[in-house]
């Protein structure tokens, strides 16, 4: 419950908000309004995952779960989530996933097996809060010519940082 003096309200541009039938618990929408659109267009829109394609999808979230459904829905014949959470593993498989690796090194020693050393032809970044190191492992399973798309933000310049002060 809100305090008398703070109103429920809140600016945004017209072109952010739509209108919604009464009847949707806003708990729902919410999720349908944030999450599911930006996990599901990463894969679809952002990547433009391709029919055939073998997609990676790092942290299977709120957001990473919907990108794992858009590759599914633009037609990937190979979804790896990487996840070190088991349940958002297993549940990820529900979902679209076709394999799924515990942390960036397993992805990339998954996704050379299962593309004869091709490599990804688009990989995602949708984990909570990452680093440098991750990117460079989202980067390493991607073939040359791939697409990565970084939804989450991350203090990527960490990484480089280290490598400029080290010896
Ligand atoms: N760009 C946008 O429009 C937009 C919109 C919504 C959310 N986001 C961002 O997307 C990110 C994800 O949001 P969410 O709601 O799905 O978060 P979430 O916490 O539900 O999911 C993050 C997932 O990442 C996993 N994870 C953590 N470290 C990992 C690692 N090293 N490797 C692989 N997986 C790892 C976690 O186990 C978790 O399952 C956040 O950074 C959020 O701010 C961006």
């Amino acid at each position: 419950m809100l305090p008398g003096h703070i109103q429920p309200f809140v600016v945004a541009p017209i072109d952010s908000v739509i209108k919604i039938d009464k009847a949707i618990p806003l708990d729902k929408a919410a999720l349908v309004g944030c999450g599911v659109p930006t996990g599901w267009g990463s894969a679809v829109y952002a990547a433009e995952t391709q029919i055939g394609d073998t997609v990676v999808v790092f942290g299977v979230g709120g957001v990473g779960m919907n990108a794992v459904q858009g590759a599914k829905f633009a037609g990937a014949s190979q979804i790896v989530a990487v996840d070190p959470v088991e349940f958002k593993r297993e549940k990820a498989l529900d979902f679209g996933a076709t394999h799924t690796a515990a942390n960036a090194q397993e992805a990339l020693d998954l996704v050379e097996s299962i593309t004869n050393g091709r490599l990804a032809d688009r990989s995602i970044i949708t984990v909570g809060v990452g680093d440098g190191k991750l990117i460079q492992g989202m980067q390493a399973v991607v073939r040359k010519g791939g697409v990565i798309v970084c939804t989450s933000l991350h203090p990527h310049f960490k990484q480089r940082s280290a490598w400029i002060c080290s010896p």
